[in-house]
């Protein structure tokens, strides 16, 4: 199996773009337990300090605050890495609805800038570029294959307008590889979770955690019956080391998830049941939630087979034990507060 030989080749220089942020804070901590020089960009925009404080005394780890549209750093990180993982993008459905201008220009310009430092490096690290589930749009499949058709309303929802971005990504990724014959992989992630995520940009598990750690209402969005695919962020970034490290992946896009599935409903019920919380659920209509523009995907579940094939990836944590986690995580948070 390509990905069990390739976790073994470490002492990487790894370059994170995004690293403050959820996904991108995983990643760093995965590199520098497995001995990596670690250097993290991030503009702090929805990502933090916090995420990173836990490394920032180690002598592996370095960070620049600094926007990727403009770091004059770029150039010299891009020579200086084996590995990139470009994370940094504006995310989250309420985000992207509130300034769509911001979301073209960080997630197509800041993407094609970084090829271009990459092409230039004359250097060939092996990169990771961080697509989304989004960009099926509104297909109605249940579940999603990598050769599936994408469905985008023609008319310019600005909803859609974070997938067109990451699209546009996938696109000008694929064209860097193959006429420079770099070393990319597309990953399509699905809805990702566990710690360091936060709730206040649209995603559903924080804030149900949040509010059923509180004793609050869970605000669930129509009639919850939409179904959603978790994958514990500590499996994604297993999967993401090993797709880059594996040659086979390189100029492919690959689906990273958990194909296990639940509906939001049964999510909210769960939480509650598993934080043993007061809380009732409290529906609320798409429009109260995001107003009149707003499409929801009914399931969005991947298939896994393409993933799995390079890189021999099972998913480690299931959906409960990582909610127990971030249970546990939100009522030390809530005493450390009283
Ligand atoms: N979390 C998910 O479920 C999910 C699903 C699909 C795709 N993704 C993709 O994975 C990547 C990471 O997402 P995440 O969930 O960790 O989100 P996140 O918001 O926590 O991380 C994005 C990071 O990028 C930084 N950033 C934004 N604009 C920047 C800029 N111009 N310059 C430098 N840094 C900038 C932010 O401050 C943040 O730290 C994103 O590209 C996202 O599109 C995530």
């Amino acid at each position: 199996m390509a990905g069990e030989n390739s976790e073994k080749v470490h002492d990487m220089h790894v370059l994170i773009t995004g690293g403050a942020g959820f996904i991108g804070s995983h990643l760093a901590e995965r590199h520098l337990a497995l001995g990596d020089q670690v250097y993290v960009v991030d503009n702090l925009s929805t990502g933090s300090l916090a995420n990173i404080d836990p490394f920032r005394g180690n002598p592996a780890f370095r960070f620049a605050e600094a926007d990727i549209l403009h770091w004059n750093g770029l150039d010299k990180a891009v020579a200086w890495a084996d590995r990139i993982y470009h994370m940094a993008a504006v995310v989250g459905v309420k985000k992207v609805l509130e300034d769509p201008v911001a979301v073209m220009a960080t997630n197509m310009t800041g993407t094609e800038r970084l090829l271009r430092a990459i092409h230039h490096g004359g250097w060939n690290p092996q990169v990771i570029i961080a697509s989304t589930s989004e960009v099926y749009g509104f297909n109605a499949n249940s579940s999603f294959a990598e050769t599936d058709h994408i469905v985008l309303p023609s008319a310019g929802r600005l909803r859609w307008a974070y997938a067109v971005t990451k699209l546009a990504d996938e696109f000008l990724a694929f064209s860097y590889a193959r006429k420079y014959g770099l070393n990319i992989v597309v990953v399509r992630l699905f809805n990702t979770i566990g710690p360091n995520q936060v709730g206040h940009y649209g995603m559903v598990v924080p804030s149900f955690v949040k509010q059923a750690v509180a004793n609050e209402p869970l605000t669930v969005y129509g009639e919850g019956r939409q179904t959603r695919s978790f994958c514990d962020v500590r499996d994604t970034v297993v999967a993401l080391d090993r797709l880059a490290a594996s040659p086979e992946a390189w100029g492919e896009v690959v689906n990273v998830g958990n194909d296990q599935e639940i509906s939001i409903r049964d999510l909210a019920d769960l939480v509650v049941q598993r934080a043993r919380s007061t809380s009732p659920l409290q529906f609320i209509s798409y429009k109260d939630a995001y107003g009149e523009e707003f499409e929801d995907v009914t399931h969005r579940r991947p298939v896994l087979n393409k993933l799995r094939a390079l890189t021999g990836f099972e998913p480690e944590w299931r959906l409960s034990d990582t909610l127990d986690d971030l249970i546990e995580r939100e009522c030390a948070k809530a005493r450390r507060v009283a």
